[in-house]
């Protein structure tokens, strides 16, 4: 696991855009792995500026996101559908980008199409991660055990309250997402998570030095081989 500290976010995103501007122009056909949240928007805007600048074609690429709410209506703005094509699907030219559907009649189904999906496409090249506060990775909340396949979750207290920032108010936030599993994140062949902000600090702690413990979800990645946390100051201010 390398961990890379930076002056502040701006620097994080741009770095991150690094790592995946050099995957892509090294394997253009590559099975990207996405994720939402105000963490990854630095870094997709500046893929996005390479993208216009011509230096950047996604053209061979399909993205895989990790997670989605359910029951929300993907054309609402709060979406990770919605997130996904305002940050990034509109701007460059991605052959084909796929999300959950938090809407499947058969959730269950649905995750197991979506890990069958992922697998037939031949595996993520490089996932791209945030980190919730608790230590979440994708929308796997603390747990007595890590899961394997893509789940539905519920979502915990702390994960609704970080989150009804994006909503109108708290009673809005869905209570349930599907989110790829552990088992999906860990078999991606590269990884690079990011985080920025103080209130990222004891998650980023817990990762890099904590046992590996299902209540810090992101503490499995201490066994991926190929780990890249990218953090700011603030968010490497207990390291
Ligand atoms: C959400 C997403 C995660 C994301 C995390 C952090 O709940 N499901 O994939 O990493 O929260 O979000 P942010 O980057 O906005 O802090």
């Amino acid at each position: 696991m390398q961990v890379r500290i930076f002056e502040n976010a701006e620097q994080v995103g741009k770095a991150a855009a690094l790592l995946f501007a050099s995957q892509v122009t090294r394997k253009p056909n590559s099975v990207l792995g996405l994720a939402t949240g105000s963490s990854p928007i630095g870094c997709y805007q500046q893929l996005i500026a390479w993208h216009k600048e011509g230096i950047l074609d996604f053209s061979e690429c399909i993205s895989y996101n990790l997670d989605e709410y359910v029951g929300l209506d993907i054309e609402h703005e709060t979406s990770y559908h919605a997130f996904m094509k305002a940050q990034l699907f509109d701007h460059i030219n991605m052959k084909e980008t796929n999300l959950p559907d938090g809407n499947a009649e058969d959730l269950v189904a649905e995750a197991k199409r979506y890990d069958a999906a992922i697998e037939a496409a031949g595996g993520i090249d490089m996932q791209l991660l945030g980190i919730g506060r608790n230590g979440h990775i994708g929308f796997n909340e603390p747990a007595d055990k890590f899961v394997y396949g893509t789940q539905i979750v519920d979502l915990t207290e702390s994960t609704i309250d970080a989150n009804t920032r994006f909503f109108e108010n708290k009673d809005q936030v869905p209570r349930k997402a599907i989110s790829l599993g552990i088992g999906g994140i860990m078999n991606a062949k590269e990884v690079v998570l990011i985080a920025m902000g103080a209130d990222k600090a004891q998650a980023i702690h817990d990762t890099v030095y904590g046992e590996i413990d299902p209540q810090v979800q992101a503490s499995i990645l201490r066994s991926h081989p190929h780990v890249t946390i990218l953090v700011d100051k603030a968010a490497a201010s207990l390291l």
